[in-house]
């Protein structure tokens, strides 16, 4: 982007809650095995929140992470972005929840509704506002809490299995070098697929939004064609994968780390396959943590960061596919 600043990530959090969900623990509620959990899903277990927690608390958590990281105070920080398909409550959102956590006020808050592609959108949004100038330090969060809206019964099997609870944050600031950061973010939708992944109700286009009916009919729950939405992320990802190394003149040879959504591991295996790109440089948490949707990334990246994968001049590619349909990668010169 001609005569805009180059932004970097200063810091990265993740946080999780303390409760363990293994797919035993799932057995008991539901008509599901471990055996073909991990066969279809890669996922062994996940955490899940107690009642009384909710995105914010989990944001909150990683945000402190992320702003220790990056050897600022709160105090510091400009803006904060924060994507999240489960909101804290209907409204505000719970970019405003988390301000108030954080013991900030008036700066800019902001909710990004775009699911499992959620943080991609948040972090085109945070490097807009730091690329232009507009802010200094922008707090970018994806957090989730799907527990609390999951159908704990054999009806709600192939998609409850899937989801875990979890946020990861980072700051952005303006690069000191110029040769390093964002290099560039792509990002699509496809809104005649929204329902192929999606919960009906409660809906502003009912009156009133939530009936009895809706709950016993399991209306609220999230509903997916997995079949459907399996086809189009594993198209989707490598062609935005291949819009992204085009546009840097790159090759996938020359990614040193890439992080894709944690949706489900063998869409990752088959999208890797597909783009030739060596195990190795991939990183996967999908087995412990389940799918966090707009977590799921920044929880990589951060645990990435801390286990000191990463090396600066590296080459880190980023792509998500979720519901909407909504996809997107990033480019990174870390
Ligand atoms: N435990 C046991 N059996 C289950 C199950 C579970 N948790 N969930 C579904 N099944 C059963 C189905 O009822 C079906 O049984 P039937 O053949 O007797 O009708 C069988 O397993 C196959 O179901 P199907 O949905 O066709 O399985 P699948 O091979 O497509 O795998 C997913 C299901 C969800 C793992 C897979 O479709 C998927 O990963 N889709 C994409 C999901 C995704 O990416 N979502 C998030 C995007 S952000």
């Amino acid at each position: 982007m001609q005569g805009l600043r180059k932004v970097a990530i200063r810091g990265t959090g993740m946080y999780v809650p303390p409760r363990v969900v293994t797919n035993a623990d799932l057995e008991e509620l539901m008509d599901t095995s471990d055996e073909w959990i991990q066969q279809r899903t890669g996922i062994r277990e996940r955490h899940w929140v107690d009642a009384g927690t909710g995105p914010a608390h989990l944001a909150l958590e990683a945000s402190l992470r992320a702003i220790e990281a990056a050897e600022i105070e709160p105090g510091e920080l400009d803006a904060i972005i924060v994507a999240s398909l489960s909101p804290h409550h209907e409204f505000p959102g719970t970019s405003a929840f988390l301000q108030d956590m954080l013991g900030l006020s008036e700066i800019p808050v902001m909710d990004i509704r775009c699911q499992c592609t959620g943080f991609l959108y948040a972090l085109n949004v945070g490097q807009l506002y730091v690329a232009s100038g507009q802010h200094e330090r922008v707090l970018v969060c994806g957090a989730e809490v799907h527990s609390t809206g999951l159908d704990m019964t054999t009806r709600g099997r192939d998609v409850t299995v899937i989801f875990g609870d979890g946020a990861g944050a980072l700051v952005l600031e303006p690069s000191e070098d110029a040769e390093r950061g964002i290099l560039s973010l792509h990002l699509h939708a496809e809104g005649k697929h929204a329902k192929k992944l999606w919960v009906e109700a409660p809906g502003t286009v009912f009156s009133p939004r939530l009936t009895e009916e809706m709950v016993r009919e399991g209306r609220i729950y999230p509903h997916m064609d997995g079949r459907f939405v399996f086809k189009h992320a594993v198209t989707r990802m490598p062609e935005v994968v291949h819009e992204a190394l085009d546009a840097n003149k790159c090759t996938i040879g020359d990614v040193d780390l890439c992080i894709f959504h944690q949706a489900n591991l063998r869409i990752n295996e088959y999208v890797g396959q597909q783009l030739g790109i060596a195990p190795e440089r991939t990183y996967s948490n999908i087995q412990r943590y389940g799918n966090c949707s707009a977590a799921s990334i920044p929880m990589c990246l951060d645990e990435c960061v801390r286990a000191g994968r990463l090396e600066p001049g590296d080459l880190v590619l980023m792509a998500g596919f979720g519901s909407g349909f909504t996809w997107g990668s990033a480019l990174i010169r870390w």
